[in-house]
């Protein structure tokens, strides 16, 4: 018997009581290696002693503030640390307390920047399918992962949806890696022209996909292209890295790899890596100052934004991943991951692809290798193989809909920073145990 309304209503999860490093103990005692940081969150592991003690410090000097009434040192303090490695253009920061209110308040910002400098028809954004950018209404019209924007579709926002950049399923044979990126970039310009050019305030992507298409990164060059065509129509570029942020992908943002800066950008899950709920968005002077010198205020706004134990932990996170030189390390564990991946799964004759950058890599599962077909949505394949997992103490992220929202199973391995060889090998023998468990459990086997 609960009280809780979980998040899974028919089939109760265990109960956590304790975690640290790599590890969680639930109340039975059993362990779990934490591969996936829950979702991708938790990048120093648990119980880093760093951010403990800065939280500690910082609740019994000042608790909280209202920000209609104080900015607080904390704030001030991890916006400077963030605009050390920030992309080019971004001048401010504007804290929030997790992933969908950062693309709310992004998605806000875009509106009254256009107003502000007196465009006030762009109000549209373009988004592209099997994209996530969180659960709050606004957040998830613009997002693309069918499942989760099914039953609100009736409340939703009007929002375009593009293709995805996926060169595993639909990249033709005809075409090279950047004549793809160019076509499904192209997609973004035929949009603006069909909607017109002075409608569109926005266009929203994830720099590497993360939960609805399991760690899937852009073709070289589509992003660039992207960038042209967002400037050639005055379109304002958002960035999700709320996943594929702060380190995660091998650099701080997902998107230095790709050569380009947006003009607004959230991250969230591993600027807090899970101690405290906090999100921002980086923002550029090309849009602060119009707001600032127009009306002065930024019509939106939260209880709890800017929170200064938030931003303790925050300031905590974000100066271990830089003095400990956890990027690098990122680069280094990323690819001996990627490698056991390759090893273990390469031939495996139901995993079709294995892929991601850095510490945030994915296998897909396939029927057939050579077609690319999907097992049989009802199957929940994902499902199965999670089970797998937690009965073999691994924590490994599962989700369905790959290709299209409802065909097609991944899973997501995104391990803390500071997995060893040895946590890495342990980790891939168990997810590899576990995918063959649930294959040879299917019915019919
Ligand atoms: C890319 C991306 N954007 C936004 C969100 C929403 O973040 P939150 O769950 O913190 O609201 C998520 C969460 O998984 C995400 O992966």
């Amino acid at each position: 018997m609960t009280r809780v309304f979980n998040r899974m209503t028919a089939k109760l999860p265990p109960v956590a009581v304790r975690a640290e490093g790599l590890h969680i103990w639930d109340s039975s005692g059993k362990s779990y290696i934490d591969a996936c940081g829950g979702a991708a969150v938790s990048c120093l592991g648990h119980g880093h002693p760093k951010v403990m003690e800065a939280m500690d410090r910082q609740v019994r000097k000042l608790d909280y503030v209202h920000p209609g009434f104080f900015s607080a040192e904390p704030a001030e303090h991890l916006a400077d640390l963030l605009m050390e490695d920030a992309p080019a253009g971004i001048s401010h920061v504007y804290f929030v307390s997790g992933g969908s209110e950062a693309m709310e308040a992004a998605l806000k910002m875009a509106r009254q920047y256009f107003l502000e400098i007196g465009q006030p028809k762009r109000s549209k954004f373009i988004s592209r399918r099997q994209s996530y950018h969180g659960n709050t209404l606004g957040a998830l019209s613009v997002g693309g992962n069918l499942a989760r924007r099914e039953p609100y579709a009736p409340m939703l926002m009007d929002v375009s949806l593009i293709a995805p950049c996926f060169a595993y399923h639909f990249k033709r044979d005809d075409e090279t890696e950047e004549q793809y990126g160019r076509r499904v970039a192209d997609e973004l310009e035929a949009e603006i022209l069909r909607l017109g050019p002075e409608t569109v305030a926005g266009f929203t992507a994830e720099t590497v996909v993360g939960a609805t298409t399991g760690c899937v990164p852009p073709v070289k060059g589509y992003f660039k292209r992207i960038r042209e065509i967002c400037d050639k129509y005055g379109v304002l570029l958002i960035l999700d890295e709320v996943m594929s942020g702060m380190g995660r992908t091998g650099t701080m943002h997902a998107c230095e790899q790709d050569g380009i800066a947006p003009d607004l950008m959230t991250i969230a899950k591993g600027m807090g890596g899970g101690f405290q709920a906090i999100g921002a968005v980086l923002v550029g002077k090309k849009v602060h100052d119009p707001i600032t010198n127009g009306s002065g205020l930024f019509m939106h706004g939260h209880t709890y934004m800017a929170h200064p134990v938030a931003c303790a932990a925050g300031i905590a996170v974000v100066k271990t991943i830089k003095e400990e030189g956890l990027v690098e390390r990122v680069r280094v564990q990323g690819a001996k991951l990627r490698q056991r991946m390759e090893a273990r799964f390469g031939n495996h004759p139901h995993v079709g692809d294995v892929r991601g950058r850095g510490l945030f890599q994915a296998i897909e599962l396939v029927e057939d290798r050579g077609t690319k077909e999907a097992f049989d949505p009802k199957l929940m394949l994902h499902d199965r193989i999670k089970v797998e997992c937690m009965e073999r103490g691994l924590l490994a992220y599962p989700m369905p809909g790959t290709i299209d929202g409802k065909r097609g199973n991944h899973m997501i391995l995104a391990p803390p920073y500071i997995v060893t060889d040895a946590d890495i090998d342990t980790i891939v023998d168990r997810l590899g145990d576990s995918v063959d468990a649930a294959l040879a459990k299917l019915p019919g086997k």
